[in-house]
């Protein structure tokens, strides 16, 4: 064993109502964090899950094998057999695990990626697609991905399929699956003369090295780009960019915002007119202030839209700021819709910017009617011929992952 092979560290998940019993597994040179979603009748017992398991910490990668089930559930399923096809269960209880992490102070930053066995595997392809911002690799061995249906569609995380030789039914659905995971990168990689679990000598030490390798690849890449402040690329931001709600209390330092003015500013403009000028606050009151006037205002007015959130601004406490350090708002420097269009692409460059960066963003409508007040308005040293298009809160999002959305299809009205 080498140096910085962790001691497992026994843990227990809340998930759901429930306790699951885990092990955590934290190497001294942390590069990420891999959760095991075992196959059915498995557990965090599972030899080759551990064995698996030991390999990676040999790279730097921590592990956490925990029980699907409680044991309860498992004596009703050894009888039933019907718990462990409950794959829309078995992800979130991995999503569960997942936020505990998270959660967790020494862990919040820590690259996050999923390895899955058999039915596992598509319980860990459907919590990927549910926080397509927190997981940032998935490794499937023998699984079944074609048991998370439409959830492929919606993976963004990095996904390796590996596959026995002999396994030919597996191979034919891991084929199919591959084919609609249209928004990642996949890889299919079939272990010759291997059949469903590996147990061939030297089998499962393939899979340990592949998915080393497929870990290494995307963790390790996503801790030395938070540690360099490297951005991604222009795709990944876009697929990553997602309204945020919910924001620790990190503060943004200045050169980040600075840094994300000029990015919105590269943005096309008719004539070139760049008819655009920025607000930046971080004053908490102020926003508090602003979000309570909106509130009232939103809910008294039968004609505003509420964007189905009526429960949510009659909440005493909800702030339509949620929380964020920052809010940007851009404003056009006359009252043109052209201007107003302009603006708005400075705001979209402004968001994939602040994704790129490792930031996130919420656009703000509910505060437009706000900042066109007067008083507001001079707070904010917004001139009067100048018009408050978008506002933008800015900042990190907090421990709990947001949900992805989904797209509708393209709606092509002419093709020729
Ligand atoms: C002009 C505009 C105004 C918005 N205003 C709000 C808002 O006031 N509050 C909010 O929570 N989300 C707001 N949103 C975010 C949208 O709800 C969100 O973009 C949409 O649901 C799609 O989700 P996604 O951005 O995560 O893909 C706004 C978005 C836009 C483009």
């Amino acid at each position: 064993m080498k140096k910085n092979t962790p001691i497992g560290a026994d843990v227990r998940i809340h998930a759901g109502g429930v306790n699951l019993d885990g092990i955590l597994s934290v190497p001294a040179s942390l590069i990420g964090l891999v959760l095991f979603s075992h196959g059915s009748g498995s557990s965090r017992y599972s030899q080759r899950n551990q064995f698996v398991a030991r390999c990676l910490h040999e790279r730097g990668l921590g592990t956490l094998l925990f029980d699907l089930l409680t044991r309860e559930e498992e004596s009703i399923d050894i009888q039933t057999r019907q718990i462990r096809f409950n794959i829309e269960l078995l992800a979130a209880r991995l999503l569960d695990a997942t936020r505990w992490v998270m959660a967790h102070a020494s862990l919040s930053q820590v690259p996050i990626g999923y390895f899955g066995a058999s039915t596992g595997a598509a319980a860990a392809l459907i919590a990927a697609a549910e926080v397509p911002k927190a997981i940032c690799a998935v490794v499937s061995r023998g699984g079944r991905p074609d048991l998370a249906a439409t959830a492929l569609a919606r993976v963004r995380a990095p996904t390796l399929l590996i596959v026995g030789g002999a396994d030919d039914f597996v191979i034919d659905l891991n084929r199919t699956a591959q084919s609609s995971m249209i928004h990642t990168e996949t890889k299919l990689v079939i272990v010759p003369g291997a059949t469903h679990l590996f147990e061939e000598p030297g089998a499962l030490e393939q899979v340990a090295e592949l998915a080393g390798d497929w870990f290494e690849m995307s963790l390790g890449h996503n801790t030395a780009r938070q540690q360099q402040g490297e951005s991604m690329d222009v795709v990944e931001a876009i697929h990553h960019r997602n309204a945020t709600r919910s924001f620790s209390s990190a503060l943004v330092p200045d050169a980040q915002i600075h840094r994300l003015l000029s990015l919105a500013i590269e943005a096309p403009s008719a004539k070139n007119v760049q008819p655009w000028s920025f607000v930046v606050t971080h004053d908490k009151a102020l926003m508090a202030e602003l979000s309570t006037r909106a509130k009232a205002r939103l809910l008294r007015d039968s004609s505003s839209d509420l964007m189905g959130m009526r429960d949510q601004l009659a909440e005493p406490t909800f702030n339509i700021f949620y929380g964020a350090p920052v809010l940007v708002v851009i404003c056009s420097t006359s009252k043109e819709p052209q201007a107003a269009r302009d603006c708005y692409l400075a705001g979209e460059n402004l968001m994939l910017a602040a994704t790129g960066l490792g930031l996130s963003t919420c656009p703000i409508g509910f505060a437009w009617s706000v900042l066109a007040d007067d008083d507001v308005r001079k707070r904010l040293a917004i001139p009067e011929d100048y018009e408050p298009v978008l506002p933008i809160v800015v900042g990190y999002h907090s421990a709990q992952p947001e949900l992805a959305h989904s797209r509708n299809k393209v709606d092509l009205l002419h093709w020729d």
